[in-house]
């Protein structure tokens, strides 16, 4: 069998063969242009040019005018630059000893132009942080349409670059993403995975990873596929939204991390969510979860969207400890 790729790291190893990841690459691109041109058909060139592709972006002018004639905007950006690290241990019974103490850690929705000078608060976070592997869950900028602006690129380099642990960096793709980024992110030192998974290997013992592309918008069999064909006694699914939350449940998953959700991110004062994006019930919206033995996260991630402003929500960069149930 092929490996993906030849690594320094012998305790990560890939399960397809490199002809099997052409393939699935391909096959992920024609797909994904296939569903960005029926998403963004309906706009016109100015619309999409302007970001408004959806409702929310043409009342988005008065909200933020109304925030700033109330003296509340400037506090909301403040509060959203004020990220925090959250860690969570999290107990398993099935993890493998030899995993048992690892630790990952979890960014999503950098939005990375929303808030321009982020990245040095992330990048200062991830200095200082330990860690064995990082996952990213997607939504790299603001805009959900068209090529990728070095405002983004630079920015996203220096934070992969902050990110790189000994098991290495796994990223997956969200709504604001489109398959322009998957050619920058192999000039970048992270691995895609597009409905693919890898393993991580730890004296003989094995955890596996496996993203999927987003599920909001961009969801084919090939997702489905991914969760539920991926071998291993304990899986981790990255996935940008909640959605996949009962596939990847009955494919037997122990973890699911996402984001998408902002956690609200415009919340009242108790932290409830003035508007939240989950169909599937508001308990995906925020934090940890629980669905038949899985345990999920819900990030609130690190940036934001639509108006550069948080209210009682606060961004997050997430490292969990994983234990073992003795
Ligand atoms: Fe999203």
């Amino acid at each position: 069998m092929n490996t993906v790729q030849e690594t320094e790291r012998d305790h990560l190893v890939s399960v397809v063969s490199l002809e099997e990841v052409k393939d699935q690459h391909q096959r992920w691109l024609e797909n994904r242009r296939r569903l960005e041109n029926i998403r963004f058909s309906r706009f016109s060139e100015d619309q999409l040019r302007q970001g408004k592709t959806s409702r929310l972006d043409y009342i988005l002018p008065y909200f933020i005018f109304g925030l700033k004639a109330s003296f509340m905007y400037r506090q909301g950006v403040r509060n959203a630059r004020n990220i925090v690290i959250r860690e969570h241990e999290l107990y398993f019974d099935d993890l493998p000893p030899a995993f048992d103490g690892y630790q990952v850690v979890h960014l999503t929705d950098l939005h990375l132009d929303s808030l321009p000078g982020i990245e040095d608060v992330i990048c200062e976070y991830l200095d200082i942080l330990r860690f064995d592997v990082a996952v990213f869950t997607g939504d790299y900028r603001l805009h959900a349409h068209g090529e990728y602006n070095d405002n983004v690129l630079d920015p996203l380099y220096r934070i992969f670059r902050m990110a790189q642990a000994p098991d290495g960096v796994f990223v997956t793709l969200g709504n604001h993403d489109t398959h322009h980024i998957a050619r920058h992110l192999t000039e970048m030192p992270v691995q895609i995975l597009n409905n693919q998974h890898v393993q991580i290997e730890r004296n003989s013992e094995k955890i596996t990873l496996v993203g999927t592309d987003d599920p909001q918008c961009y969801l084919t069999n090939d997702a489905i596929h991914a969760l539920k064909q991926a071998e291993g006694d304990f899986k981790i699914a990255l996935v940008h939204s909640p959605e996949l939350y009962q596939e990847a449940s009955q494919a037997d998953f122990q973890l699911y991390l996402c984001g998408h959700t902002h956690a609200g991110q415009v919340c009242l004062p108790n932290g409830s969510p003035i508007i939240h994006n989950v169909s599937q019930g508001k308990h995906l919206v925020k934090g940890l979860w629980n669905h038949n033995g899985m345990t999920g996260y819900t990030s609130p991630g690190c940036g934001v969207s639509g108006a550069p402003v948080r209210y009682f929500s606060r961004g997050e960069i997430t490292r969990f400890t994983l234990r073992r149930k003795s």
